[in-house]
């Protein structure tokens, strides 16, 4: 029996893909280094460093740690820019409609996500209290595929990882459930990995007593 279900937020609940992409070329462009959508997908799950070191194999130029934070502070304050102007209205199709109906069913709910922006985002959707537990980007030091996020949101919630449901967009936060000991349910660009345990479309497509089983 699933007993808490453990959402990302990034492409779960808010599309923040664009706001990435948009933030990550200004930088790029401003540097001279090749970016597309393309490498952009490379970046889904990915800490700001990592995923700043997957952008910089393009690049001529090698870059010392200090010029590396300086790249990811200046992205970040792109990215936060436009972050500013997300709404309740950016919240993903049937979201809200699944936390309803897992508060209804006494299930508890987390956030388990990368991002150190988490609180922002959270903010702006007007979802800051929606959440039994938040664990993010801030309190863990090593990224998606490693569980480290998802088993802190589970000791959060107090319950079992082999009780917990996962919900990812990215093909790394499927390994890092399953690594954690928890089920995976793959939606928008997991929605067809074969290794989640579960898989749809969105939140919008979800049978809630197949996925609590
Ligand atoms: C993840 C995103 O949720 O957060 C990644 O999928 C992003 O693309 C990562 O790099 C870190 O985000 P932030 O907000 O801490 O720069
Ligand atoms: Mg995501």
């Amino acid at each position: 029996m699933v007993k808490g279900v453990i959402f990302d937020l990034d492409g779960v609940i808010v599309s923040t893909d664009d706001c990435h992409y948009l933030a990550w070329k200004r930088m790029a462009d401003e540097e001279g280094i090749p970016f597309d959508r393309a490498v952009n997908e490379r970046l889904r799950g990915v800490s700001r460093m990592d995923s700043l070191n997957i952008i910089l194999e393009k690049a001529n130029a090698a870059y010392t740690d200090a010029q590396k934070e300086a790249l990811a502070t200046r992205k970040n304050a792109y990215y936060v820019e436009l972050i500013g102007r997300l709404t309740p209205s950016d919240i993903l199709p049937g979201t809200l409609e699944v936390l309803r109906e897992l508060r209804k069913r006494n299930v508890k709910i987390a956030i388990g996500s990368s991002s150190r922006n988490t609180p922002v985002i959270l903010r702006q959707i007007g979802l800051e209290s929606a959440f039994d537990a938040v664990a993010d980007g801030n309190q863990i030091s090593r990224s998606k595929p490693d569980p480290e996020v998802f088993v802190l949101a589970a000791r959060l919630l107090a319950i079992a990882p082999v009780d917990c449901l996962v919900v990812e967009d990215a093909d790394a936060g499927v390994e890092a459930a399953l690594a954690g000991g928890m089920k995976a349910l793959g939606v928008g660009s997991a929605a067809q990995n074969p290794r989640a345990t579960y898989r749809a479309q969105s939140l919008a497509d979800v049978d809630l007593n197949t996925l609590l089983r």
